[in-house]
């Protein structure tokens, strides 16, 4: 059974945003996108930009510094199947936000 984690309060993270947040040992961009949340990993494949800085269109986050593009609900990279996000489910209960502590198999 995953272990969820709260990381942000529900509210505090505008739609079409994101938030790098803690979860465990690990860095987490976690995205709003039209009311729903979605996380990955926060740092980019390429160089290792932050993800949570990126510009959200839809659910496409953009990377900062090279332009690499990620579906945020699937981890895919929409430029091709050369590299990818790892992606965390999220729940959200009463007024949090929780992030699962391992990435989705
Ligand atoms: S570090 Fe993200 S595109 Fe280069």
């Amino acid at each position: 059974m995953p272990v969820f984690v709260p990381v942000a309060s529900n509210g505090e993270i505008p739609a079409g945003s994101a938030k790098t947040v803690i979860v465990g040992d690990r860095e987490i961009a976690l995205f709003n996108i039209g009311g729903a949340y979605y996380a990955t990993e926060s740092t980019c494949p390429h160089q290792g930009g932050p993800l949570a800085e990126g510009s959200i269109e839809g659910s496409i986050v953009t990377c900062p510094w090279h332009a690499w593009c990620f579906d945020v609900r699937t981890g895919k990279m929409t430029l091709g199947e050369f590299a990818y996000v790892e992606v965390f489910d999220v729940e959200v209960r009463d007024s949090a936000i929780l992030v699962s502590l391992e990435p989705r198999p």
